[in-house]
């Protein structure tokens, strides 16, 4: 964990700590008591609203602002879901959350469901993830024993079920309306909208769904209030993040940073810098979704949305790359652009025809068979997304195929010149193809 840092949602992981017991040693489940006994459902909207929680999903959209959609008069059944899909390569920090605090998202679901009227929540988790699905699994049947779900829950009147969907292993179920309609037992296409989702969502019925690390921000904002929250992390960006990062990083994991901290802190001291002391490249800030920044342009960094969007880029998901130099940029792209076409899910043709496009075009280049012409080409392709899909998918891939042309252009004219890498034969190349 970084250094001198608030940490509001890790803690020292033993081998029990994912269990109810140690869970209520350290206080779990006293925030939801106090809730539930000293605050109407509107008091705890309010005080989420209050403490200016984004999303850390991707999308940093205000939780409490997405809540405020949601009529609490309008006498339909209301639904929440937490977003455990967590398929942005490079990002792992649910899975932290899910092996280590499973509790403190049951927790924090119980407190959400309560303030947004739902009697039945769902974590939509990934199928690839055994090990996490087996701790919530085994949380969720500890809590149903001990009346922390279903019926009365603590004896204070509250129902509230849980139900675990495991997902079947596709990037686009983790889109916000794929996932609801893997859930409705559709093939998991997203749709258009509107109508929002917390209009119509799941069952057609107002559905908010949250990202397993905002989720879990809960317990945290509730035990020390609005104001306390918002003392930690920047004015525009209150908390902390769960930031993974892997790449050629000396020691890879997940690190719980205070919004605001800076980059090259988090890389060199808490991080022990570059392996085999190699220097920093390039760094994909928040799953290869995001635009790479160069070494020179996170110098002096902080690791804040707003700072780094106004560095042409996103936090997005907190799923770090660290990129040594010496790293073939061309092998790097083909393997993203291998990823993005095989998740395409085919229903907008920009998306469907343009992954393939751009893969096929890459292969090529990587072939030994590329044209200068193509960059230009696949800068065209991507940008034909931009805003002309149902989900996000198609604009993200465009952003990195953009992204990294834009600033390793010269290594994607050498290939084609040169028919070979410019890295040929260099170990980095060869790690990152
Ligand atoms: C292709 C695609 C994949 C996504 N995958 C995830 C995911 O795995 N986990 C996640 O929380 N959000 C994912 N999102 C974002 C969700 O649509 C949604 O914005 C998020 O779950 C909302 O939670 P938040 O507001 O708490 O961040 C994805 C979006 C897109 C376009
Ligand atoms: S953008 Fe791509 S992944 Fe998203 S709905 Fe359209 S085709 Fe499917």
């Amino acid at each position: 964990m970084a250094k001198d840092t608030k940490l509001l949602m890790t803690f020292p992981v033993t081998a029990t700590s994912h269990l109810l017991e140690e869970y209520r040693a350290r206080g779990g489940y006293q925030v939801l008591h106090k809730v539930l006994t000293q605050m109407t459902r509107d008091a705890v909207a309010k005080e989420v609203l209050a403490s200016g929680l984004q999303g850390r999903g991707g999308a940093a959209f205000a939780v409490g602002r997405k809540w405020a959609v949601i009529n609490l008069d309008d006498g339909q059944p209301h639904y929440l879901c937490a977003n455990a899909d967590e398929g942005e390569p490079g990002t792992f920090k649910d899975r932290w959350l899910l092996e280590n605090a499973p509790h403190r998202l049951i927790e924090s679901m119980l407190i959400a469901a309560y303030a947004l009227q739902v009697r039945n929540a769902f974590v939509y988790i990934r199928g690839e993830f055994e090990g996490p699905y087996q701790r919530l699994q085994g949380a969720v049947e500890e809590a149903y024993a001990a009346g922390l779900l279903g019926k009365n829950i603590l004896g204070l009147g509250f129902d509230c079920d849980l139900v675990i969907y495991r997902g079947a292993g596709s990037y686009v179920c983790g889109e916000a309306s794929g996932l609801i309609t893997s859930i409705e037992g559709k093939r998991g296409y997203p749709r258009n909208r509107p109508p929002r989702l917390t209009v119509k969502g799941l069952f057609q019925r107002p559905t908010v769904i949250n990202n397993v690390e905002s989720l879990s921000n809960l317990v945290g904002i509730l035990d020390m209030g609005a104001e306390a929250f918002r003392k930690v992390g920047t004015a525009k960006n209150p908390g902390t993040r769960l930031i993974s990062i892997s790449g050629h990083i000396a020691k890879p994991g997940v690190y719980e940073i205070e919004v605001g901290y800076p980059w090259k802190r988090l890389i060199y001291d808490d991080c022990g810098g570059m392996m085999d002391g190699a220097s920093l490249k390039c760094v994909i800030p928040g799953g290869i979704s995001t635009k790479v920044l160069t070494a020179a342009e996170i110098e002096n960094l902080n690791l804040d949305n707003n700072e780094v969007e106004a560095a042409g880029s996103s936090l997005g998901s907190g799923g770090m790359v660290a990129i040594a130099e010496g790293t073939c940029m061309v092998r790097l792209l083909q393997v993203m652009l291998r990823f993005y076409h095989h998740e395409s899910c085919g229903q907008c043709t920009p998306c469907r025809e343009g992954m393939g496009w751009l893969h096929r075009i890459i292969d090529r280049i990587v072939a030994g068979q590329g044209q200068l012409e193509d960059l230009d080409m696949m800068v065209r392709i991507s940008k034909l997304n931009d805003g002309n899909t149902i989900c996000g998918m198609g604009d993200a891939a465009g952003y990195a195929t953009v992204g990294i042309l834009a600033k390793y252009r010269d290594e994607f004219e050498y290939w084609i010149e040169n028919k070979r890498s410019k890295y040929e034969g260099n170990l980095e190349c060869r790690r990152s193809s």
